[in-house]
């Protein structure tokens, strides 16, 4: 019994080994952790429960029978974040580089339908070569198995990539199908074709850090939603977003202790908005006022500034806020956060987390590189995305709310369950000297007529009266109580329920 009892031990001991000593200090000295010291980060202590530990690669080719190494190059199972059921896989890339064979895709297609079957998330640690080269057709095979899951998981249960190393060709769809990737700076790359293969069709000369490091992907292309200095920090962060997100979309988001009174009200607020209406502020700043205890968890800071998006809790309870921000592009839309903007309140309403919108907005950003590149078809995913969307939506205008920009803004048009505006509001088809220039075209050269014109227009419309005797406005609110206010819209539509017409599915602009 002895013998049989060591026996489970070394196998056990020598899966855990991974690729051996040489390649774990190789991995150790480019900075990055080990496939299980990254789980050992994720979960809670001693909550990791591993499966197919011992599974091994099936190939014949090229010599591969000689080498297969127990458990073949992804660490799989599941644990808990702070008390919360999640799924794991973790590639390690110590072995075979953490190419992806047909029984490593297996281990992480079994993962990922319990995960869909035991309502809980799926956090994908990225760090391989990709594609077994040995292995061939049956590598791609497993990475369209893992792709087909993927794509059922989504809306199910929420999916999270960290790349923590090279993540490249077809590859890399697979964390682009998942809600949020997370990024290593200097350690992780994402690309469909690395520099090489660019060099020799385009003659570009790039460095994998230029083509698809994180800063590439968090600033210029959007595909990652942050990037952190290492895995400790990344780890420790994806551990903060599970705190704030349902396990899956039959649960309602987590309840957490709060210690901020829903009441408070916060005097400073009054005088945010400065008295010159083209005068830029910190739309920061009323998030982190409204929230609980100021906690707020950004998602894609480093993009798209003029809008604002991340998880706030309101007495406890994770709220979606997303912000238009005067101080980038004076707050105006235009293709990057209306895409940005888009994704995130589909993840919210997918996941059941309502909906905060904070509006201060021109209008859409004008130019021919916007238009040429399809601001039409892209501005229309956040209006989509708004009226699609049945989460409890409130919605508080602070200042501008133009034109088309107003309507999109989750405004009550697009089924806003409340709506608050700020007596500092302004909600117009345009701006004043916008609207009499148009209006008034044939004095144009009198300018104190147009001067008059002007601030007639301002006094009608440079308010949020008009729209408020509509009922379009709920209320017209005091700077200062908002977050007591905003606290007791959503706890008024606690019990939200909505009935929509039977489809099979909508049909996005894309
Ligand atoms: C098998 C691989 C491998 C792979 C790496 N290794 N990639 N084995 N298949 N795809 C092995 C290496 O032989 C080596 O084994 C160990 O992993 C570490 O690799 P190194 O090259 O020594 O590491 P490094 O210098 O850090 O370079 C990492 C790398 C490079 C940039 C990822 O290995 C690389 O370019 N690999 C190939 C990448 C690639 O073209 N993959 C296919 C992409 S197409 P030893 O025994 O020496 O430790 C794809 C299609 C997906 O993935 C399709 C989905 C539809």
């Amino acid at each position: 019994m002895k013998d049989i009892l060591s026996e489970l031990d070394e196998r056990r001991a020598a899966a855990r080994a991974g690729g051996g000593e040489r390649r774990v200090a190789s991995q150790h000295a480019k900075g990055k952790l080990t496939a299980r010291e990254r789980i050992d980060l994720l979960l809670d202590e001693d909550s990791f429960e591993e499966y197919d530990m011992f599974v091994r690669h099936r190939c014949t080719d090229f010599g591969m029978e000689a080498e297969r190494p127990a458990g073949d190059g992804v660490v799989t199972g599941w644990g808990t974040v702070n008390g919360r059921q999640v799924y794991v896989f973790s590639q390690d890339f110590t072995v075979m580089g953490g190419s992806v064979s047909e029984t490593h895709g297996a281990k992480i297609c079994k993962i990922m339908d319990m995960a869909m079957q035991n309502g809980a998330p799926v956090i994908g640690i990225n760090d391989s070569g990709g594609a077994r080269i040995q292995e061939g057709v049956s590598s791609l095979a497993a990475y369209g198995e893992v792709f087909q899951r993927n794509i059922d998981a989504s809306g199910v249960v929420p999916q999270i990539s960290m790349i923590m190393g090279p993540c490249a060709g077809g590859a890399v769809y697979s964390p682009a199908m998942t809600d949020f990737i997370f990024m290593v700076k200097d350690s992780s790359y994402m690309f469909v074709t690395g520099p090489d293969v660019v060099k020799t069709v385009t003659n570009e000369q790039v460095t994998a850090e230029e083509l698809g490091g994180a800063t590439t992907h968090t600033k210029k292309s959007s595909v990652a939603d942050a990037a952190f200095e290492n895995d400790v920090e990344a780890l420790a962060e994806v551990r903060r977003l599970i705190d704030f997100l349902p396990l899956n979309n039959r649960e309602k988001p987590p309840v957490r202790p709060f210690f901020d009174s829903p009441d408070r009200v916060e005097p400073s607020l009054d005088t945010l908005v400065p008295e010159n209406p083209n005068a830029p502020y910190d739309m920061r700043e009323l998030i982190l006022k409204t929230a609980d205890e100021g906690d707020f968890y950004e998602i894609q800071k480093d993009f798209a500034g003029n809008i604002i998006t991340g998880f706030i809790r309101l007495e406890g309870r994770t709220v979606g806020v997303v912000a238009n921000q005067p101080m980038v592009l004076a707050g105006c839309l235009d293709i990057d956060s209306s895409r940005k903007a888009a994704r995130f309140v589909r993840f919210c309403d997918a996941f059941e987390i309502p909906l905060l919108t904070f509006v201060d907005v021109p209008g859409f950003l004008p130019g021919t590189t916007q238009e040429y590149n399809g601001v039409i078809k892209h501005g229309a995913k956040l209006l989509y995305a708004y009226g699609e969307a049945t989460v409890p939506k409130v919605t508080v205008i602070t200042r501008k709310a133009y034109g088309g920009a107003y309507v999109v803004m989750s405004s009550k048009h697009l089924m806003g369950d409340v709506n608050y505006a700020w007596p500092t509001s302004e909600i117009a088809v345009m701006g004043a000297k916008g609207a009499t220039e148009i209006l008034y075209r044939s004095e144009l050269n009198d300018p104190e007529k147009i001067a008059a014109r002007a601030a007639d227009y301002e006094d009608r419309f440079a308010n949020p009266f008009v729209a408020a005797e509509k009922g379009f406005v709920d209320e017209v609110i005091m700077p200062q109580s908002t977050r007591k206010r905003v606290a007791r819209a959503f706890a008024a539509l606690r019990n939200k329920s909505t009935n929509k017409p039977w489809k099979k599915h909508d049909n996005i602009p894309l």
